[in-house]
């Protein structure tokens, strides 16, 4: 039995330890990638309905929004307009921005009194800019072609693809630059730059002639395109050459 003052005050102290050892209990982490102007909603896939109150935070110190007894408190932040709960659980985000990307966070009060949290953590991404491969050298040299291409993009979320006849030659996250040396044997007749970030991806293609030439559109296209004139033109020749006889 505990009567005296320091003995009731350890008891406490046992107590609060006892508290904030379970409230730290399943903590887990949840990531979510969106593209800018996509509508998400961020949920915990297995949560459990028996709980009294349920918070939705941005970081720490920043509320979003409350349940608690099926009425939704809105808290006065930025995403006051533009976010509702969906299923008593789930956090829509209509319209979401890069500048939301943060690690958001579920805490949800049990009725055992327990109190559990969750982290979720989004990345929103732009959807990436259309790449121009710039031709940064192409030398000639004893039948060998030395090219150095690049298409670069100021946007350090980037990951590079090059591809030499749809075969991928090189990739990375700094692989904006693609040097090498070719002959007849073993050149592509295309070399592509394929940017992307996690949720979307752009390219674009140069084409490759022996011994060390480049284009931006096939042969095959600019062959189409000539007949495409060509042809009318004939046409309109041999039409006049029949009424001269
Ligand atoms: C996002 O949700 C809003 C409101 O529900 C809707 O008007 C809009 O079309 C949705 N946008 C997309 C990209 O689904
Ligand atoms: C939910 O599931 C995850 C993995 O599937 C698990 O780690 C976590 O403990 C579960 N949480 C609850 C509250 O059941
Ligand atoms: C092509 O072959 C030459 C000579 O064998 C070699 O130096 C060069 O690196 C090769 N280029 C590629 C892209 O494989
Ligand atoms: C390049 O983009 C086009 C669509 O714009 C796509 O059809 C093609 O597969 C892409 N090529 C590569 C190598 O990623």
């Amino acid at each position: 039995m505990c009567f005296q003052r320091w003995c009731l005050a350890l008891e406490l102290l046992f107590l609060l330890h006892l508290l904030l050892a379970t409230s730290t209990q399943g903590c887990s982490k949840y990531q979510v990638t969106a593209i800018s102007g996509s509508n998400v909603s961020l949920q915990i896939s297995n949560l459990s309905t028996n709980y009294e109150q349920l918070t939705w935070l941005y970081s720490v110190h920043q509320k979003i929004l409350e349940w608690e007894l099926n009425k939704i408190n809105l808290f006065n932040s930025k995403f006051k307009n533009r976010v509702s709960l969906n299923g008593n659980q789930a956090l829509s985000i209509v319209n979401v921005q890069k500048e939301d990307s943060s690690t958001y966070i579920l805490r949800v009060l049990k009725e055992s009194g327990k109190e559990e949290e969750w982290h979720i953590s989004l990345e929103v991404f732009d959807p990436v800019p259309q790449p121009n491969i710039e031709i940064q050298k192409k030398q000639e040299v004893n039948n060998f072609c030395h090219l150095q291409l690049s298409c670069k993009i100021p946007d350090q979320s980037i990951t590079y693809t090059w591809y030499g006849n749809s075969r991928a030659l090189a990739t990375g996250p700094q692989s904006f630059m693609l040097e090498v040396t070719v002959n007849s044997e073993n050149h592509s007749t295309s070399y592509t730059c394929e940017v992307s970030n996690p949720v979307s991806s752009k390219n674009d293609t140069v084409y490759f002639t022996l011994p060390c030439q480049l284009a931006r559109s096939s042969g095959v296209a600019w062959i189409a395109t000539w007949l495409m004139v060509m042809v009318p033109i004939v046409l309109g020749l041999l039409w006049t050459q029949d009424k001269l006889f």
